[in-house]
């Protein structure tokens, strides 16, 4: 059976988690990576690490490639697609990772091409995405079961969206990982001002979100009556969310999704 030839145009770090996944799951006997990027370093990491065969230029990828991943900072991706205008034939199949770039933004470089354009997050790097996206209407059932097949190659959880959910999702998933790191932050710093090890804190803290998490997969419950099963009457947990309440910390919270929404959608103008 002929091998699918997946290329990357940038190889940086949601590049290295989507090879990553691809080259360690059921369908790496049937494709090929190849990838391309201005750092020759990366090139040699992604050739040791994924197999990844480094193209010459992203032209000769583009030509030699089925499936062809935009994994390109935004900002670069005029610079970047502009050369290749009209080489994605009808045939390929983008997939853009690429935040904030519109589908009909990255069709005016490279035509009526079929796009699924796709909002990960790095937890992808561990192997546990949580990933939103949408098909342009090109894209056909059987590319998108193909681009399915590959999301499932570096996510634990995808949902599949209309294009105008998309900056909601960045601002779900595609920040959230950052509001976890900064809540485990001010945790780690409350220990430490306690005279608490901090690589204890860290440790514990970093478990609890990953029980936490498991735990509202695993239940139909929301997660305001799995907080209820932890906060008995008069107890600590009681008195730390008084605390956060009395300081409005849902609305803060509130405030910053709806804030990274509205950014991503700057963005994407
Ligand atoms: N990181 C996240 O949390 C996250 C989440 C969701 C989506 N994304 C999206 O994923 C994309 C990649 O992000 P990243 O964090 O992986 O960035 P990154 O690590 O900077 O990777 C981008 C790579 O592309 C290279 N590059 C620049 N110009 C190029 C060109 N002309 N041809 C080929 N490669 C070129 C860059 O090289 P130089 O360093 O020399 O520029 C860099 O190695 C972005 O569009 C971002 O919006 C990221």
């Amino acid at each position: 059976m002929k091998k699918v030839k997946i290329g990357f145009i940038g190889s940086g770090n949601m590049a290295k988690a989507v090879m990553k996944g691809l080259a360690s799951s059921k369908m790496k006997a049937a494709l090929t990576i190849y990838a391309y990027d201005t750092q020759k370093a990366v090139l040699a990491e992604v050739k040791k690490k994924y197999k990844a065969i480094p193209a010459s230029s992203n032209e000769a990828l583009v030509k030699g490639c089925d499936v062809i991943f935009l994994a390109i900072k935004p900002q670069a991706a005029a610079e970047v697609l502009e050369p290749l205008k009209g080489m994605f034939g009808q045939g390929r199949l983008i997939i853009s990772i690429m935040a904030g770039m519109s589908v009909k933004k990255i069709q005016t470089f490279t035509g009526k091409t079929p796009v699924v354009r796709v909002m990960p997050n790095t937890p992808a790097l561990v192997g546990e995405g949580a990933c939103g996206y949408c098909a342009s209407k090109e894209v056909s059932k059987k590319q998108l079961q193909n681009a399915e097949n590959i999301l499932d190659t570096f996510n634990a959880v995808k949902f599949k969206f209309q294009e105008s959910r998309i900056d909601m999702v960045t601002a779900i998933s595609g920040s959230g990982p950052a509001y976890f790191f900064y809540f485990a932050e001010a945790v780690i710093e409350a220990a430490k001002e306690d005279g608490f090890d901090a690589a204890a804190a860290k440790k514990l803290i970093a478990q609890t979100m990953i029980g936490a998490g498991r735990m509202m997969l695993d239940s139909e419950d929301a997660p305001e009556i799995l907080r209820q099963r932890v906060t008995s009457k008069g107890g600590t947990t009681q008195k730390a969310i008084e605390e956060m309440d009395s300081k409005d910390m849902k609305k803060i919270i509130k405030d910053a999704v709806k804030a990274a929404r509205q950014r991503s959608k700057e963005l994407g103008r």
